[in-house]
């Protein structure tokens, strides 16, 4: 059955917007940077915040507010992975998360794998949680990119102590392969080190490529990971302030469960609120719209590339709304969304942000209208061509 694809909200509706997509950047920039997207919220969710707004229902959140039985359901439905709702926490966001796991399965000092080009702020929370970053970078096979296992065994043999996964990548929107989790699980049980997987694009991978979360990999990733998520990517929540953090094993619950309750207090209200009307069915039909829109606008992009900037390198992503563009035969140097900024008026994401694998590269978010990615990669094609 076909679906319709959603549709995005008008931009002068957007322009009025308070977030940081909308306000960092005056109204002659179209803002293709930062990971908000461009949609109506799913009804479900503006219905239960609409109560609770109403009802004043502003306070701290419960120790249960439904969110962990409404996540195992949405595992189940959309990944066909079983959850045990006693497995998952709540805390305010997934980088908090990722901070704070880290904090308890790593000493002072102790090296992190990440595989950049990465989310920027890996970079920066495992110093946060007291350890040290270890680059082990993605491989381009020259068809896609995947996890560098050889180099990341060679990380865990060196002494590294834990692995920072994005499952789906940000920004490359790589979906790894059961496989290449499992042998991930293998290599980091095998010198005793664990894995922190961060899935918050998970629930945006597109129905034509099979996405396998961490902790379903194998029984060994079982034992010995961590999946952090959230649904505030999916369903652009991110000012709510909710994620999970996800076990499967007695070890690792231990470990989840013996963080301060502080962590788990951070959770927004609003975060958990919103989440559960995300999770359940009734938002099943919203989230099938916007992946068909994405499903679009990825493709969109291609062609709009190849007719306005013919020499720029894209791969249509397997998950998610984010592009990794390498446009490093432009001229534009090593940081093209700056040129482009200032001469093109297009905020995309800074490559170089990503690691130094990001250099000429930009990171373009396509979940918005069609119309208005159009009219950014056409701004960016006159600049190519002036
Ligand atoms: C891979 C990844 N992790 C985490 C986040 C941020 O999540 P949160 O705001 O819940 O910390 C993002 C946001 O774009 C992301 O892409």
């Amino acid at each position: 059955m076909s679906v319709n694809p959603l549709e995005a909200l008008p931009i002068d509706e957007l322009r009025r917007r308070s977030s940081t997509k909308w306000r960092k950047y005056p109204d002659d920039v179209l803002p293709l940077f930062v990971a908000e997207t461009d949609f109506a919220p799913a009804p479900a969710i503006t219905d239960r915040l609409r109560r609770a707004v109403e009802l004043g229902d502003t306070g701290y959140t419960p120790p249960d507010p439904g969110i962990r039985d409404a996540y195992a359901a949405f595992a189940k439905r959309r990944f066909g992975w079983d959850v045990d709702p006693a497995h998952v926490r709540t805390t305010c966001d997934v980088m908090m998360g990722v901070v704070e796991i880290l904090r308890s399965v790593t000493r002072p000092g102790d090296r992190v794998v990440v595989t950049p080009p990465v989310y920027p702020p890996f970079f920066e929370c495992i110093p946060e949680a007291g350890a040290v970053v270890e680059r082990v970078p993605l491989v381009d096979t020259g068809a896609g990119w995947k996890l560098d296992l050889p180099g990341i065994e060679a990380s865990l043999a060196g002494g590294a102590r834990a692995v920072l996964l994005c499952n789906p990548h940000n920004p490359t929107g790589t979906v790894h392969s059961k496989e290449e989790l499992a042998q991930l699980a293998d290599l980091a049980a095998a010198h005793d080190a664990v894995v922190v997987s961060d899935e918050i694009h998970g629930p945006l991978v597109q129905p034509d490529v099979a996405f396998t979360p961490f902790l379903a990999a194998s029984s060994t990733a079982a034992r010995i990971g961590y999946a952090v998520t959230s649904a505030s990517k999916a369903y652009n929540l991110a000012g709510l302030k909710c994620a999970l953090m996800v076990t499967a094993a007695e070890g690792t619950a231990r470990v989840v469960r013996a963080l301060p309750d502080e962590v788990e207090w951070r959770t927004g209200l609003f975060g958990a609120l919103a989440g559960v009307a995300a999770f359940s069915p009734e938002s099943d039909a919203w989230l099938d719209g916007l992946l068909a829109r994405l499903d679009e606008n990825r493709r969109l992009l291609a062609d709009l590339l190849t007719e306005h900037l013919p020499g720029a390198r894209y791969r249509v992503p397997g998950a998610g709304f984010l592009a990794w563009v390498d446009l490093s035969d432009f001229g534009w140097g090593d940081n093209p969304a700056r040129t482009i900024l200032r001469d093109a008026k297009v905020a995309l994401h800074f490559g170089p942000l990503f690691g130094e694998e990001g250099k000429g590269h930009v990171r373009i978010n396509f979940g918005c209208d069609p119309a208005v990615l159009r009219q950014a990669v056409e701004r960016i094609g006159r600049l190519a061509r002036s």
